[in-house]
Parts: structure tokens; C-alpha cells; sequence
């Protein structure tokens, strides 16, 4: 199977923890036996401008930037959703991205949830996916999450730059949530060949 991670951290690459959060997420994955193939889109990259009608009018310069990413949308069996806290919200960029991608590349997909805060946060980003990111993308959050707070004091390549008690615990609990993604990859699987999902007339949800 296929695992995208998304790093929703409109930051520069040199500054954002999400990037080392989501790069760390991906190794982990490589060790998950149900997961064959990894592939990272990172918000650091600013792949869209903001959306403009030309999205839904297929305008060429559109097609030309949401055609590769949706590509690997749609041949991904499940994501990694890692949502940096920016003054309580969910960055405008990765709202602005689930605008461009629809429910046949990740509709009825599992999707875990990763919030980042340099200090005690994470936890507003996360309610907030949940409540205002799937209605017509049908994208399906799995109930175990992480929130990767003092972000700055884990996960970092050298021992000494970690909250040893801290690392160890986010490193087996990432593990965890990785296996249950999984779990939902392959249950989910079934549900989207049931051929029962996509109906013209409820075409988004309510
Ligand atoms: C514009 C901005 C607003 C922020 N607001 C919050 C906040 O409300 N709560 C919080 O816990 N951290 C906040 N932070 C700190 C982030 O948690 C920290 O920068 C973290 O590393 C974000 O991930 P990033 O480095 O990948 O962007 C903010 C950071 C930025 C750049």
C-alpha cells in the first residue's frame, strides 16, 4: 500500500518542525509492513496559489499543477495529515490544498492526524480538520491522533537535542498510530470497492 504524508506547514523548509516531523512520520512508515511505497506533499513548497475559479474551469496552469499532485492522491491507499498550530487555526495553505483535491483521490481514504505546537497547543488545528475539512471530500480521520507538543525537544537525529523521556514516548506512540493506520488502509480498501459510494445526486455532503 501507499501512504502520503502531508505536511500542512507553510513555513520555510529550514525552519519547520512539521517538514522534520513529517520526514521522521515517512522513515516510520518504511517500517510498517502493509506500507510499500511513501510519498511526501509539503504546504513548504506552497504547491497552489490561493483557488480561483480556473480550478473548477480546468484552466490549463491549473490542470498543469493539481494533475501529478492529484496522481498521487488518488494512488494513495491512506495519509498522514501533520497540522502545525498557527494562532489556534490550521494553516490557511493546507485548507487552501483540500480545496483543489476531491473524493475519488481521497475520498473514503484513512487519514491520520498529527498536530505540532512549540509548546503546549496542538490541539485546536486537529478539531478543527476534524470539523471543517472532509464534508465533500469524504475524507476519513481515523479516532487515534498524535499532538507532538515541545515539537522542538523530539524526533530530532541527535540524541542530545531530545527530551529523552519525551522522544522515546512520541517514537513508540507514533508506531502505534501507524499500525492502526493500517488497519483502516486495509478496511477501507473494502469499502471502496463496494461501488456503492459516489451517487450524482448527493455528490457532496450535507
Ligand atoms: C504564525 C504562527 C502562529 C503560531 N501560533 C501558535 C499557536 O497559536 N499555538 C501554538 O501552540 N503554537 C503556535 N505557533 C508555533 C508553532 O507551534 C511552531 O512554529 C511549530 O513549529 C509549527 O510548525 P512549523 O514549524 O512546521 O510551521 C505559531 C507559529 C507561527 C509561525
Amino acid at each position: 500500500m501507499k501512504i502520503t504524508v502531508i505536511n500542512g506547514s507553510m513555513r520555510h523548509v529550514e525552519h519547520s518542525q512539521s517538514l522534520k516531523v513529517s520526514r521522521y512520520l515517512l522513515q516510520a512508515l518504511k517500517s510498517q509492513s502493509y506500507c510499500r511505497y511513501t510519498h511526501l506533499i509539503s504546504m513548504t513548497e506552497k504547491p497552489y496559489p490561493l483557488w480561483n475559479e480556473g480550478v473548477w474551469d480546468g484552466e490549463p496552469e491549473w490542470k498543469a499543477l493539481l494533475e501529478p499532485i492529484g496522481d498521487e492522491l488518488a494512488t494513495s491507499d491512506g495519509f498522514v495529515v501533520v497540522v502545525p498550530e498557527y494562532h489556534g487555526m490550521a494553516p490557511a495553505a493546507l485548507k487552501n490544498f483540500l480545496l483543489m483535491h476531491n473524493k475519488y483521490q481521497i475520498g473514503h481514504k484513512p487519514a491520520l492526524l498529527v498536530g505540532v505546537s512549540s509548546s503546549d497547543g496542538g490541539a485546536y488545528p486537529v478539531a478543527e480538520m476534524r470539523m471543517s475539512s472532509t464534508k465533500n471530500n469524504r475524507l476519513c480521520y481515523i479516532p487515534e491522533q498524535l499532538i507532538l507538543r515541545h515539537v522542538e525537544t523530539v524526533l530530532n537525529e541527535k540524541n542530545e537535542d531530545n527530551n529523552a523521556e519525551a522522544d522515546a514516548y512520541f517514537r513508540e506512540r507514533i508506531d502505534f498510530a501507524l499500525t492502526i493506520l493500517g488497519e483502516y488502509a486495509k478496511a477501507l480498501k473494502q469499502v471502496r470497492a463496494s461501488n456503492t459510494l459516489h451517487n450524482e445526486k448527493f455528490s457532496n455532503g450535507m
